[in-house]
């Protein structure tokens, strides 16, 4: 795995800032997206597909060890015990020995089960089975309870964010701790950011797509992302990033777009 361009986590390890967002998608999807260039893949135990990630991955003549893998610990396995055991079955299915990402996949009402599952998750750094951990779709208050039970700070917080929902004061509070943000679904699942007259403009004015733009504008900003797509030319497309930059006052335009 080439680490240019990767961004540094506070492991020291380092993450591609593009990685392919495995959600509803199939081990074809995987083959496809691997042969186009993606090294980093982002699954979890909810997606139901790990093992259909692993197979991809080799179908495109890949090893695990060649790519930047990410998987999340879900709701119903959470606790010291039953993390330590979900674990082993992720990492049985993607047929990896080592994980590079484990997440928390949500907080929980219940602040036990998520430090208990914190707790197991600094196990696993300890063993090296995982080279980071961290932690998704946590708000600053679900950082402060991490911070008060552990010194291990988590790598990433993965959280739902895109052009119309920028999330800024939890990316400064993930940026303050040292904690590297990822934007899941950074297209906003398709809908209303593929239509934004700001971002057409934009791409109109580079000869690219909007689905570019965006990401093209989290690259920038050295926020990681995780796009989907199960259409081989637009798993292509969402790599293409490198053949035009956006100007600083065209970064402000769309960081107007939203708080
Ligand atoms: P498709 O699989 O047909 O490409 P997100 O990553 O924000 O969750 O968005 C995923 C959605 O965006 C999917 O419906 C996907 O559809 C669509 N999508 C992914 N890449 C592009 C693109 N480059 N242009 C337009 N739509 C895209």
């Amino acid at each position: 795995m080439t680490t240019a361009g990767n961004i540094r986590l506070n492991t020291g390890a380092s993450i591609p800032p593009v990685g392919y967002g495995c959600w509803q998608t199939a081990r074809a999807d995987i083959a496809a997206a691997a042969r186009a260039g993606y090294r980093a893949f982002d699954t979890a135990t909810f997606y139901a597909n790990e093992q259909a990630v692993g197979q991809g991955i080799r179908d495109a003549g890949l090893n695990p060890e060649d790519v930047f893998l990410t998987t999340k610990v879900w709701r119903g396995d959470m606790g010291y015990a039953q993390t330590l055991k979900a674990f082993e079955t992720s990492r049985r299915l993607l047929d990896a020995d080592v994980i590079d990402l484990y997440l928390i996949h949500w907080p929980q009402p219940d602040s036990r089960l998520i430090t208990e599952t914190w707790r197991a998750m600094e196990k696993l750094l300890e063993r090296g089975t995982v080279r980071s951990i961290g932690v998704s779709n946590f708000e600053a208050a679900d950082l402060d309870l991490l911070a008060q039970h552990s010194d291990v700070t988590p790598a990433v917080n993965q959280i739902e964010l895109n052009p119309l929902r920028q999330r800024k004061s939890l990316v400064a509070e993930n940026t303050a701790r040292g904690i590297v943000t990822t934007a899941w679904s950074p297209l906003g699942q398709g809908g209303p950011v593929l239509h934004n007259k700001t971002l057409l403009h934009l791409a109109e004015d580079h000869d690219v797509s909007v689905a570019q733009i965006v990401l093209r504008w989290m690259l920038q900003k050295q926020i990681v992302t995780i796009p989907r797509s199960t259409n081989p030319a637009r798993i292509v497309e969402n790599l293409d990033l490198d053949g035009f930059a956006l100007a600083p006052p065209e970064i402000e335009l769309i960081d107007a777009l939203s708080v």
